[in-house]
């Protein structure tokens, strides 16, 4: 089978890529390289010694698209491609709506055209709100995201269940990630955000390896156990598996599925300090400052969905996730550039 994945050199697409190779696949990388660069592709390559066919475009560009599918006999397109940047999205909205909106409008659009309705979507817990209840099941209902960006990934999955319901061909699958972290064990492929990091472990980690002074923790009187943010974090290869289970899922039956990818635990912001200092064996310097605006105390999966109709389960530890990430940051300082 040949699967298109969209963003396939950002970091949770480069990591499925790696899946996908190693299970057997054929895969068609189209990546316009604003938030990359190809190096992860290459480290890909040097992993599993198969490679991906990398095409550098624009997910937007309707005539690229045609081109793709008319030299390609793609079976199912995984859709990493946009941007993810909360506080970038409320300052750039537009931005926003067009690169994760317009992109996949234009991708369905070009997908219909060549006959092809096996989608698999890269959907966020955000979509959820602020439920009164933990762990989050898919049945509760969606909520109203605070910023552009948790917008754009509601309006996408209503667009995709609207499509389901007029045309019987498309399966599709919506994945709401929770937190997601970690690096291959080989230590070679992992997260490289651009600029400062907006996420936990990645700033965690770059203060750890000499980058950053210190750690701003958003937050310690939330009414959590100890006060700060509880979230599922998940380990970027089980993400990797959950794609190929829900691919294989979306294979044998059509219309609109919604799985949950999480752990089903939840950890706190010092929990997760805590066990990157024991993985990394060096202290993490904090301060504690005022909650973040837009954040929820605390979010996690009900996975229990995904592990019945999927048969997929997370099976690696919050240590391993913290050992994974300091490995691949130790060896990479500065990410794919050093
Ligand atoms: P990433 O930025 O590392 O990967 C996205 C990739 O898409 C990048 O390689 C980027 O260059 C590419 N891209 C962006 N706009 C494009 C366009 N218009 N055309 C072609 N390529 C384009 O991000 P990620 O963490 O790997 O996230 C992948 C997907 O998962 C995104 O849709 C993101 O919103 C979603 N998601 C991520 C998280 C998370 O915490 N990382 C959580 C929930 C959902
Ligand atoms: N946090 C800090 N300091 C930091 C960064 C984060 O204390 O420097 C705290 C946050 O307040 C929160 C927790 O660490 O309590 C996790 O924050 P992240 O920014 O790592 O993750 P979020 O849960 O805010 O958001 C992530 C993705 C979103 C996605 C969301 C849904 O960034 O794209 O998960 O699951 F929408």
């Amino acid at each position: 089978m040949k699967i298109l994945v969209t963003g396939g050199a950002g970091y949770i697409g480069s990591h499925t890529t790696l899946a996908l190779l190693e299970a057997g696949f054929e895969v068609v990388v189209l990546d316009n390289l604003c938030n990359s660069s190809d190096a992860a592709l290459h480290a890909v390559e040097a992993i599993c010694g198969k490679s991906a066919l990398m095409i550098r475009g624009d997910v937007r560009d309707r005539a690229l698209l045609d081109r793709i599918f008319q030299e390609h006999a793609i079976d199912a397109v995984l859709h990493f491609a946009g941007l993810k940047a909360v506080g970038e999205s409320v300052r750039k909205p537009l931005e926003y709506y067009d690169a994760n909106v317009g992109g996949s409008l234009t991708l369905c659009q070009a997908m219909a055209a060549a006959g092809v309705f096996r989608l698999v979507f890269s959907s966020s817990a955000t979509v959820y709100g602020e439920p009164e209840q933990m762990p989050i099941s898919e049945h509760f209902p969606t909520g109203t995201p605070t910023n552009p960006y948790g917008q754009s990934k509601l309006i996408v999955e209503n667009v995709l269940r609207d499509l389901c319901a007029a045309e019987p061909r498309w399966s599709v699958a919506l994945l709401r990630y929770f937190n997601p972290i970690g690096a291959h064990d080989s230590g070679h492929l992992g997260e490289d955000p651009n600029g400062i990091p907006n996420n936990l472990v990645p700033y965690i980690s770059q203060v750890a390896v000499g980058s950053l002074q210190e750690l701003s923790i958003f937050g310690d009187d939330y009414s959590t156990a100890d006060g700060t943010g509880v979230r599922d974090y998940i380990h970027v290869v089980d993400l990797a598996d959950g794609h190929l289970k829900a691919l294989q899922s979306i294979s044998q039956r059509t219309g609109l599925n919604i799985w949950n990818l999480g752990t089903g635990d939840g950890y706190s912001v010092m929990q997760v300090l805590r066990a990157f200092e024991q993985a990394s064996g060096r202290p993490v310097p904090y301060r504690v400052m005022p909650r973040r605006a837009g954040d929820v105390a605390e979010s996690w999966a009900d996975p229990s969905k995904a592990a019945r109709e999927l048969g997929w389960k997370a099976t690696r530890s919050l240590q391993q996730m913290m050992t994974d990430t300091w490995r691949w940051q130790s060896n990479h300082p500065k990410g794919y550039q050093g």
